[in-house]
């Protein structure tokens, strides 16, 4: 990519983020669970609450990166903080660096006062950290990578990328832990244009294929499940407690914004109980050999 391109493609990410999550930290607030994790839990069974279910998901990540041991994480998309809070409180990791695009989460992460914690409204592909991390984290980001007019190697490449500075940032027995819905048995073409246009404009969600050739010679994959029922089940709370707070969420963002967000929940719900979406979740470390060849950090 060349620098234009790569800008381009950095601000057009930022405005469709902005659009999805800059409507309110208020309005998230009434239905997300308390941690405001905003990606897809890890319900023990059916009858679980969203709470332990979130909080179940953050241990899988924190643990997968062995948070207890690390001196740095970093956390790629780091949405309100869930992950910087549990890692900061509980894991006492000594420094945390978050990515966000958003404002209004940068700037809830920094309302928390965090020891340790360092959070940027910067895209991964401007950042360039100062020191190696012994884990990175990304969970619900990586759907916003690949643009809707990109080709099937135009996505890869842009994985790839991600893979190659998630392999540059780490220490050479550092772990990625990455949690990313993908295309199922269903592709873009036959994606509702109202998610496309309405909810996630310019995004396209990668397939496990995608995912595996760009991460190929670069990362060694040591678990990877997908987990869509799951997505299906945390969609379902959500969409439960929305309506819950139906009156609330009207004041707030309008009838029509609450409705947009019904439909959205209902659609991904469905989509991830018929496997038209997956919900991958994948651990990571480099290659011994790849680490020896790293781009030199700029
Ligand atoms: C669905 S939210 C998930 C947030 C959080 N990880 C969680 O689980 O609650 C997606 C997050 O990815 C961030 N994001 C998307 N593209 C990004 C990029 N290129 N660089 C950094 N962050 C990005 C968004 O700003 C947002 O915080």
């Amino acid at each position: 990519m060349t620098e234009v391109a790569d800008a381009a493609r950095a601000d057009a990410a930022a405005a469709a983020i902005r659009h999805h999550y800059d409507i309110g930290n208020a309005f998230y607030r009434l239905w997300l669970d308390e941690s405001l994790s905003y990606s897809c839990a890890m319900p023990e069974s059916p009858g679980d609450t969203l709470e332990s279910a979130q909080d179940r998901k953050l241990r899988h990540h924190l643990s997968a990166v062995g948070a207890d041991q690390a001196e740095s994480v970093l956390d790629i998309g780091c949405g309100w903080g869930a992950v910087l809070a549990r890692g900061s409180r509980t894991h006492g990791v000594p420094r945390l660096v978050g990515l966000t695009l958003s404002d209004e989460q940068a700037e809830h992460v920094r309302s928390l006062a965090l020891p340790g914690v360092e959070v940027r409204t910067e895209s991964w592909v401007h950042y360039r950290p100062e020191s190696t991390f012994d884990g990175i984290i990304s969970i619900g980001a990586f759907e916003h990578f690949a643009r809707p007019d990109d080709t099937p190697a135009a996505k890869i490449a842009v994985y790839r990328e991600f893979f190659t500075r998630c392999r540059d940032w780490l220490t050479a027995d550092g772990t990625l832990s990455l949690q990313t819905i993908a295309y199922g048995n269903m592709r873009r073409e036959q994606a509702s244009t109202f998610m496309q246009q309405e909810i996630f404009p310019d995004a396209d969600l990668p397939t496990l294929a995608e995912i595996t050739a760009a991460a190929d010679g670069i990362f060694e994959i040591t678990a990877l499940t997908d987990d869509r029922l799951d997505y299906a089940w945390t969609c379902e709370q959500w969409a439960r407690r929305l309506r819950e707070h139906r009156a609330e969420a009207v004041t707030l963002v309008g009838a029509e914004t609450v409705a947009r967000y019904e439909r959205y929940l209902k659609l991904s719900a469905l989509g991830f109980r018929m496997g038209k979406l997956g919900l991958l979740r994948i651990v990571a470390r480099p290659y011994p050999d790849t680490f020896f060849q790293r781009r030199s950090r700029g």
